[in-house]
């Protein structure tokens, strides 16, 4: 996507072909930086601290950083080392598992000497691979909005609400939940978009909402609280959302808070849709709540806040009581029945096992 005019992706290759530059989310939306990845550890701290966010993102990421860690050591002690370190960084997003067992079932049969430049190929490609499964997700999940659009008087907005950041800034480009709503307005249909804050980390107000001024889409940014008022006064015409791991039944893994989102949206008889490229679904787990480790977050991102200081200053300044302890867990599950649908790169299936398979037939085994 353009920033300040100029075409960006997340994630690219550094011009010395070896370190890899990304988005450094932590500033956002105050200042526009980027890092460069030099080292396995760099790669680790920036997913752990969440330089770099977002399933889709994370996984490509690794990837880079396996081929970062093959050019300092290609044997398989030093493969098998880099997969656990980044592995262990973030263990909700199955996007992760995915890109490193992607790296390591390629790197693992080639000669050692060999591994380091098809390691980078491959990241390059599973970076333009992320691109194209968004782009995917746009054009069915834009079906949706245009129908919803067909029902209104013309000139009459489709108001989505989103929790989150599944935005291009969580993916390489495009992102997944927003996939749909950047084609949707770039179509000229009318749109306008509730963005949920996202307490604790606020990647809504943050990252959402950087994303959607800069693409010049209509919306307003909210508390979490408030969506649930905004779909009983019928002000919410979709939801919208990405995953970190979708079961093969479709029980759904999302930032923390999607889950009181999905149970407004049922009680209000609002469709709740949810925006997934194939590398999120763990087909190897079908109960999202018994089955998905749930990220516990350090108890600071709750106690404390990031904001511009009237001095201009990115500052943090703490919020609560020093003495009251904090709980940070950072995703929740959203049972398959309060899901409409699940929007990915083939089309919409049903959140259910045999949707799913429907889709991918090749899983059908799994
Ligand atoms: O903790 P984060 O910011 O990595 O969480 C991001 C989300 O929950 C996104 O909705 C999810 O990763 C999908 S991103 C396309």
């Amino acid at each position: 996507m353009n920033v300040a005019g100029r075409h960006y992706r997340t994630i690219w290759l550094n011009e010395d072909g070896a370190a890899v530059d990304i988005i450094d989310q932590r500033w956002l939306p105050h200042a526009f930086r980027v890092a460069t990845l030099r080292t396995v550890e760099d790669v680790a701290v920036a997913i752990r601290e969440m330089w770099v966010r977002g399933a889709p993102l994370i996984g490509v990421t690794a990837a880079y950083g396996v081929a970062i860690g093959m050019r300092e050591d290609p044997s398989d002690t030093a493969l098998d080392a880099v997969w656990e370190t980044l592995h262990e960084t973030r263990p909700t997003a199955i996007n992760l598992r995915w890109a490193l067992d992607e790296m390591r079932g390629l790197l693992r049969p080639l000669p050692p000497g060999e591994r380091a430049a098809a390691a980078y190929g491959r990241a390059g490609e599973i970076a333009d691979q992320d691109v194209e499964l968004n782009r995917g997700i746009g054009r069915h999940g834009m079906e949706i909005i245009r129908s919803i659009a067909a029902r209104k008087k013309p000139g009459e907005p489709v108001n989505i609400l989103t929790h989150c950041n599944a935005g291009w800034l969580a993916t390489v480009d495009y992102g997944t939940a927003t996939a749909p709503i950047y084609m949707a307005a770039d179509e000229g249909i009318p749109l306008h978009v509730y963005v949920d804050e996202t307490r604790p980390r606020n990647q809504g107000a943050y990252l959402t909402a950087w994303e959607m001024a800069g693409h010049g889409v209509p919306h307003t940014l909210i508390v979490d609280n408030a969506g649930g008022h905004l779909m009983q006064r019928g002000a919410v015409d979709m939801v919208i959302v990405g995953t970190d791991r979708t079961t093969a039944r479709g029980d759904v893994c999302n930032k923390i808070g999607t889950y009181l989102k999905a149970l407004a949206a049922h009680d209000n008889g609002v469709p709740f849709y949810v925006a997934l490229p194939s590398p999120t679904i763990d087909w190897s787990v079908s109960d999202g709540l018994a089955e998905i480790p749930i990220e516990e977050r350090s108890p600071d991102e709750v106690t404390l806040v990031w904001g511009l200081s009237e001095n201009g200053e990115v500052e943090r300044v703490r919020i609560s009581p020093e003495a009251s302890p904090a709980a940070n867990p950072a995703f929740d599950v959203t049972p398959a029945r309060l899901v409409t649908g699940l929007i990915t790169e083939r089309g919409i299936a049903s959140a259910s096992p045999e949707g799913l398979r429907r889709l991918f037939p090749e899983r059908s085994s799994a």
